[in-house]
């Protein structure tokens, strides 16, 4: 698929210098006693200071809930989330400096990304949204209390490449999840997603 192609190669981007960030988090473990925005601080290269990112293909994860930072670390951490830099990442820290960290950027303010997006397919997607995911990423998806991510507001590359995740398998969708994203693409095709990350790339409901 074209975009998994072009993911390689913006994260091929970013390695080199993923790499060296975990490399040093393995030779020289961080003590426990490191502070969370410490360990925040090796983060800010590619997610931004304090979780805003500037991108190309990387999440805002400032504001996110702690619940959800967890559950996708572990997943991280695990290899249950496959195929992203962040695997190599999240090995390089405990539990504890996870729960730290967790809790340290949900209290950041989500910062809605700047960028360009279509009104007609946002006007579309809006109510694509209303239909298939508002249920589970309530408030046009920028609600953090539901523990699903926040999509509203993040950048479309990386909307695009968590959605390839999925339909690859390299990450898994809940049951329910699945349901509503095969009854999309069903109804709708790719153009469905298309229009859906435009209105999630509007940033606002
Ligand atoms: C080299 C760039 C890079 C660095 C450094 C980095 N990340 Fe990431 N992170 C990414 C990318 C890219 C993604 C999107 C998933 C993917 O495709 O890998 C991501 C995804 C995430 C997510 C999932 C967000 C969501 O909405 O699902 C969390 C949480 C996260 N990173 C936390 C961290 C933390 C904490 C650190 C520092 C310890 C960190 N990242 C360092 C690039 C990076
Ligand atoms: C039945 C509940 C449910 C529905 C419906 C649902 N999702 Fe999700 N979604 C989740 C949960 C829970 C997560 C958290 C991570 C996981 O389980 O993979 C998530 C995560 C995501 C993520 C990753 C967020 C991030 O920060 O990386 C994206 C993107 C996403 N969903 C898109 C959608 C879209 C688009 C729709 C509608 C077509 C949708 N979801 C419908 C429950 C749902």
């Amino acid at each position: 698929m074209a975009y998994n192609n072009l993911k390689r190669a913006l994260i091929g981007a970013l390695v080199i210098s993923a790499s060296s960030v975990a490399f040093a988090a393995d030779k020289k473990p961080l003590l426990s006693g490191a502070s969370a925005s410490m360990l925040a601080n090796t983060c800010a290269g590619c997610h931004g200071t304090n979780g805003a990112s500037t991108g190309p293909a990387t999440p805002s994860i400032g504001g996110i809930s702690a619940v959800y930072f967890e559950e996708v670390m572990l997943g991280f951490k695990n290899d249950e989330i496959k195929n992203t830099i962040m695997t190599r990442i999240a090995k390089g820290y405990t539990e504890d400096e996870i729960k730290a960290m967790a809790e340290f950027y949900a209290k950041q303010p989500f910062v809605v990304a700047k960028q360009s997006f279509d009104a007609d397919k946002a006007k579309k997607g809006a109510k694509l949204h209303d239909k298939y995911c508002e249920k589970c990423h309530a408030d046009g998806g920028s609600s953090a209390d539901d523990d699903s991510g926040v999509l509203l507001g993040q950048l479309i590359p990386y909307l695009h490449y968590s959605m390839v995740d999925y339909r690859a398998g390299d990450r898994e969708m809940t049951k329910k999840m699945k349901k509503k994203v095969n009854a999309l693409i069903k109804k709708e095709g790719d153009a469905g997603f298309d229009a859906l990350f435009n209105f999630y790339a509007q940033g606002k409901q």
